[in-house]
């Protein structure tokens, strides 16, 4: 084994290491809007589910490492607490890594990624037709984990609303996990797709 220690390495070193190894990560495809009503597209691996009642996600939109300045997406929250977290599949991971790019402050990367905006049932922000699901979410808090470059944001996002598209729902309405063919994010440039699925019942 090689062992490092977290506070010998750059930043760089220290994220490079972290996401070869927890992988693979979901991604959400995040919408928001500003106080003026500019819609922000981006996406996120820190990211996942952790409460079910009530339903709560976090997603961390870190400071950026070049210059330490905060993405437009939690400036966003800051101002209009509300966002919708889209679920990414194969189809649409190619225009998603085209809405990753740094576009300046106000730029619509819907339009950037030729993606296209859905309105919402209960907040402002758009969803992505394009998205298999789409979760309509509220702000509960945002914690800010350091103040470098680097550190996250934990959002921590209440879900209200569950759109899923009706070719993954069964006829009782159950998900159909094989119909999604999500993607998620490793380390690098690497990505997996949910093609290589099996069960494991549960213990009894
Ligand atoms: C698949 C993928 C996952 C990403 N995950 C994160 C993440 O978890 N946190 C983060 O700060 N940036 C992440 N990024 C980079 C952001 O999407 C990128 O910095 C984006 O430009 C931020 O946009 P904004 O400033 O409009 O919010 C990711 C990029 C890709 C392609």
């Amino acid at each position: 084994m090689k062992s490092f220690e977290a506070s010998e390495l750059t930043i760089g070193q220290v994220h490079n290491y972290l996401q070869h190894a927890i992988a693979p990560r979901p991604i959400a495809l995040v919408s928001t809007i500003d106080r003026a009503g500019k819609v922000n597209l981006s996406p996120f691996s820190f990211f996942n589910l952790f409460s079910a009642n009530p339903p709560v996600i976090i997603f961390s939109p870190s400071r950026r490492v070049k210059d330490n300045t905060t993405k437009h997406t939690l400036e966003n929250l800051y101002e209009v607490r509300e966002c919708v977290v889209n679920i990414v599949d194969y189809n649409l991971v190619f225009k998603v890594n085209q809405a990753s790019a740094e576009y300046e402050k106000g730029v619509n990367e819907f339009i950037e990624a030729g993606l296209t905006e859905l309105a919402s049932i209960h907040i402002k922000p758009p969803r992505v037709a394009e998205s298999p699901v789409q979760l309509e979410c509220t702000v509960q808090h945002i914690m800010p984990l350091g103040k470098g470059p680097g550190a996250g944001n934990l959002v921590i996002a209440e879900v209200k609303t569950m759109h899923f598209r009706d070719d993954l729902l069964d006829e009782l309405g159950k998900p159909m996990q094989e119909k999604f063919d999500q993607v998620a994010r490793l380390g690098g440039d690497w990505y997996c797709r949910t093609t290589d699925l099996f069960k494991l019942p549960k213990p009894i």
